[in-house]
């Protein structure tokens, strides 16, 4: 795992987004795995404006987002599919058809989780996965718990995450449930950036770094990928 501290979050987009474009201007049908949150924006700022300049073309990349919440529409406002469109889909050439989400609304989850992970491999495998983290030290929406997870599965969100993001839900109550990418599809990746910014962040990145590699911190399996970089800012940082 390299661990990289920078001074800004916007310093840190630039070094993800230049990451992201390097591997479309290498590999023109590259195929990434995205995240939703606050941290990934000023990383989806710099490849919008990289697209914009004429630096890069996504018209033959193909994209898995890590997840999606369960019980809500597909088209509203908070969904991962809406935030992914709003930042970053609807901004720059990517073709529509090549846009991968796991069906939050999915009748059988287990069906749903063996269509995506069918997707992946068709498509070649992820080439670069961009992470976040939660407070809580997890990935996607896998959470704390007792034992590592392979494939896509339908989740229950603990406290501590429906806490950190209902803020987002003002109409609705925020989702239960959720379907994500399990430990496994993403420790499959290539590549693998994970980004974390803030002070709220501190405690899970010392975990997730200096801890044991357990699945009370899911993120700690990050340590035994052969390729991932970290970038902190230094509040996020702060506990090392
Ligand atoms: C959600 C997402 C994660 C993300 C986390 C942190 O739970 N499922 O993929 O990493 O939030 O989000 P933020 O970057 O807003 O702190």
């Amino acid at each position: 795992m390299k661990v990289l501290t920078f001074d800004s979050a916007a310093e840190i987009g630039r070094v993800a987004g230049e990451m992201f474009v390097q591997t479309v201007l290498q590999k023109s049908n590259a195929v990434l795995g995205l995240a939703t949150g606050a941290t990934p924006l000023p990383t989806y700022d710099y490849m919008v404006k990289a697209y914009e300049s004429g630096k890069v073309s996504f018209k033959n990349v193909s994209t898995f987002n890590l997840d999606e919440y369960c019980d809500l529409p597909k088209a509203h406002k908070n969904s991962y599919f809406t935030f992914m469109n709003e930042n970053l889909f609807s901004k720059i050439d990517l073709n529509p058809d090549n846009v991968h989400f796991l069906d939050g609304n999915a009748a059988d989850a287990e069906a749903e989780s063996a269509r995506y992970a069918a997707e992946i491999e068709a498509a070649g495998g992820i080439d670069v996965q961009f992470l976040g983290i939660g407070r809580n030290g997890h990935i996607a929406f896998n959470e704390p718990s007792d034992r590592f997870t392979n494939d896509a599965y339908k989740v229950h969100l603990t406290e501590s995450t429906i806490e950190a993001n209902s803020i987002y839900f003002d109409d609705v109550p925020m989702p239960r449930y959720a379907m994500t990418m399990g430990v496994g599809s993403v420790m499959r990746a290539r590549k693998i950036v994970l980004v974390a910014t803030g002070k709220s962040k501190a405690q899970a990145v010392l975990s997730m770094i200096k801890g044991d590699i357990d699945p009370h911190c899911p993120a700690s399996i990050l340590k035994a990928h052969p390729d991932c970089t970290v970038l902190l800012d230094t509040d996020a940082a702060a506990l090392l």
